[in-house]
């Protein structure tokens, strides 16, 4: 091993040469790289790698990056990797909207992500935020250190009952929907959801559920397919978001849209921050106190507006929805496998479910490539350009 700058090098004379942007927690994905005999580079700065740092460091040589979602790859990047023999980049996140699919297609790069293996982790901490709104566990903490306790009383720190309430779940994809599974188990919630598709999964979980709760006599909890987003923010008492971020998302959450929410309202963000307008959100927080928020994504990121940031209604936390040690492992060891399932021309893995890929003998293929379809085929298989 040695040390450039900030650059670990293990195996200096590997036979392909793939760079990792930032060091990555456990140690399975190190050895599947360096079993395989690949040279790997690793920033091991906490700093964001800059674009320029990206360029240099691809150099002329470079088979596969594994980079993070606080690097935006475009065109020139993936041209970069491409013209230096590049061929697949795997975004360390579930979310890649920090990624020009399009322009890596282009340049025949396959683009690979981490699903599965976040989804109860995230729904977990998107519960965490929801609880401490409701009962406001971040207020209470801040007065207690700064010695206010002077004894009980009847009326201190008054929070909101979420049992037999209504939540909300816009965007039921894996997140969306155990999150608003955990909800309505632990607190007999009935759920509303937003979807352009119909979530099967969540509706046949949730009508299990209630053959359960026949069987102990209790009331079934209601569960509803929204039209709109609108009717989803006017019915629920607590809203998540939960939808990748696009072009039709962006923005998704507006000052308009707030104001059709009810005014005690619960609204959690633990997807991207773009999809809400952060300055319309802070200016509707600041003039409706009753209403809470749990952000663990900003518009900025990690710059984060200052309104919010004094508003005692708002819990704010730093990207780390998915911050396990599981999940982040589980996370390293699928872009590891990605990276091998590329270069050692494995098929691409035609299910949702990667937990194969967690046991000690992974299945021979890719475990999730985003731009399969748009790749031809010859590419994902080098052996097969003629
Ligand atoms: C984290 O935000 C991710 O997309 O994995
Ligand atoms: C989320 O969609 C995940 O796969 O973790």
């Amino acid at each position: 091993m040695t040390l450039s700058n900030n650059w670990k090098v293990f195996n200096k004379t590997g036979k392909h040469r793939v760079l990792i942007t930032k060091m990555l927690p456990g140690r399975v994905w190190l050895d599947i790289l360096l079993q395989l005999d690949y040279m790997v580079e690793v920033n091991i700065s906490k700093e964001v790698t800059t674009k320029k740092e990206l360029i240099n460091k691809i150099g002329n040589k470079c088979k596969a990056v594994i980079g993070q979602l606080t690097e935006n790859w475009d065109l020139e990047l993936f041209q970069v990797l491409r013209n230096a023999g590049g061929e697949v980049y795997c975004n360390y996140a579930v979310g890649y909207d920090n990624v020009n699919v399009e322009a890596a297609t282009k340049n025949h790069i396959a683009i690979c992500n981490t699903p599965g293996v976040l989804t109860e982790t995230t729904a977990e901490m998107t519960l965490a935020l929801t609880l401490a709104c409701a009962r406001r566990i971040v207020e209470a903490d801040k007065f207690m250190r700064k010695g206010k306790f002077n004894g009980w009383l009847p009326d201190l720190f008054l929070g909101k009952r979420l049992y037999g309430k209504i939540v909300g779940i816009i965007g039921a994809g894996r997140i969306g929907s155990i999150y608003g599974l955990m909800m309505t188990r632990a607190f007999q919630m009935d759920l509303i959801y937003f979807d352009s598709t119909k979530s099967t999964k969540l509706e046949k979980e949730i009508d299990s559920y209630n053959d359960y709760l026949k069987t102990i006599n209790c009331d079934p909890v209601k569960m509803k397919r929204a039209d709109t987003v609108e009717e989803v923010l006017q019915t629920a008492d607590v809203v998540s978001l939960h939808t990748p971020l696009n072009e039709d998302t962006y923005h998704l959450i507006t000052a308009d849209r707030l104001s059709i929410m009810k005014t005690d309202a619960i609204l959690i963000n633990t997807s991207r921050g773009p999809i809400m307008d952060e300055a319309a959100l802070a200016k509707y927080c600041r003039d409706n106190t009753s209403f809470k928020v749990g952000l663990d994504v900003f518009e900025g990121e990690p710059v984060i507006n200052k309104t919010l940031k004094k508003l005692s209604n708002v819990i704010i936390t730093p990207h780390i929805a998915s911050a396990t040690d599981w999940t982040r492992e589980g996370m390293a060891k699928l872009a590891a496998l990605n990276v091998k399932g590329i270069l050692e021309n494995f098929p691409a893995w035609e299910s949702d479910n990667i937990d194969p890929f967690l046991k000690e003998q992974p299945p021979k293929a890719i475990p999730s490539i985003v731009n399969a379809d748009l790749l031809n085929d010859s590419y994902i298989n080098p052996n097969n350009i003629h």
